[in-house]
């Protein structure tokens, strides 16, 4: 079936599925289970059991505090839970490091760290790699199979960059990127290991409002070419925008779950977001298009409008 089919039928199913907490999902692609970490006597997270659809989008809202960057260590290795299970596509990761994790086919973007400032666009793309040549006796001695392994996940890592539009930038280091330029590189050094589902921890904070049409862009591509997509956003229009599923998480745990349109209209979320942020903007149904997908010609004036705020800052190729 076509990539674009098989959204299309995720979306269908998802239509069915009961507006519930914790509410079981057809075709599942995480699946956790009691999964609850504390700090300090606070249960940042308390799962009770939480399940993300498969080929859709899927944004994970909250007032900050609710756990949701922890949900997404828990899940992809990064930290260890006081208790708790999940199981990915048919895999159980509970205890298994962060490495195999990827390896399954479950990643998290990582924030450009000042170590990863110092270092090239592309040395930055090399990290995102699985099964990293290593410079070890084995290594040594499989040398050719070796090289062919670094020239794969080079060329791997260039047209990743290219999709990004970043490959003019290889040789620079990643700190003199701009804010957009780096939320582009740690989306595309999560591809360099073929994710499955990947979870964007706030893929646009700090974007200018030019370059988040690309961004969007560049997540919705995601789905339709067959990854799942779990991501954490504080702006509602965006979230109304682009996801075709809404878990809320308050206080650790998922209070509401359901369709954009519906969640956004629910009075606990409401409620949870209302507690912490005043002022958020719930957003607006008018912004919703069909299906929530930006069209080609969209995507393209987002990329010229990207160009030309990079020749007005002088960060042109
Ligand atoms: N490493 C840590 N040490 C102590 N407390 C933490 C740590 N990480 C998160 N927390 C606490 O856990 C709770 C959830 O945090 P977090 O997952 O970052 O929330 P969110 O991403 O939804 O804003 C917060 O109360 C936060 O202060
Ligand atoms: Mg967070």
């Amino acid at each position: 079936m076509p990539a674009k089919d098989v959204v299309e039928q995720a979306r269908r199913d998802l239509a069915h599925v009961p507006r519930v907490p914790g509410v079981r999902k057809p075709d599942a692609v995480l699946v956790a289970d009691g999964v609850r970490r504390s700090f300090g006597g606070v249960n940042a997270v308390d799962v009770e059991h939480l399940e993300v659809q498969k080929n859709v989008i899927t944004a994970l809202i909250g007032p900050n505090g609710a756990g949701k960057t922890t949900f997404f260590n828990l899940m992809t290795g990064f930290d260890k839970p006081d208790t708790g299970t999940w199981v990915f596509d048919g895999t159980p990761l509970a205890g298994v490091a962060a490495s195999r994790v990827a390896k399954a086919g479950m990643v998290r973007t990582f924030q450009l760290t000042k170590a990863l400032a110092r270092m090239t666009v592309l040395d930055n793309m090399r990290l995102g790699a699985r099964d990293q040549p290593g410079e070890g006796l084995f290594a040594a001695l499989v040398k050719p199979l070796w090289a062919a392994r670094e020239r794969e996940i080079t060329d791997k890592a260039m047209s990743l960059l290219e999709r990004f539009k970043l490959d003019a930038k290889k040789d620079d280091f990643a700190g003199s990127l701009s804010g957009g330029q780096r939320k582009l590189l740690e989306m595309a050094r999560a591809l360099m290991s073929d994710p499955a589902l990947v979870m964007l921890d706030e893929p646009m904070a700090g974007v200018n409002p030019a370059l988040t049409q690309s961004l969007l862009g560049h997540i919705t591509d995601l789905r339709d070419s067959g990854t799942s997509v779990l991501f954490v956003e504080h702006d509602m229009h965006m979230v109304r925008h682009i996801s075709d599923w809404v878990v809320v998480m308050a206080q650790g745990q998922v209070v509401a779950e359901g369709p954009p349109s519906e969640v956004m209209a629910d009075q606990a979320v409401i409620d949870a977001y209302l507690g912490a942020h005043h002022d958020t903007d719930l957003g607006d149904d008018a912004l919703l298009d069909e299906g929530g997908v930006i069209d080609a010609e969209a995507q393209a004036e987002a990329d010229a409008e990207l160009e030309d705020t990079e020749k007005a800052e002088g960060t042109a190729p």
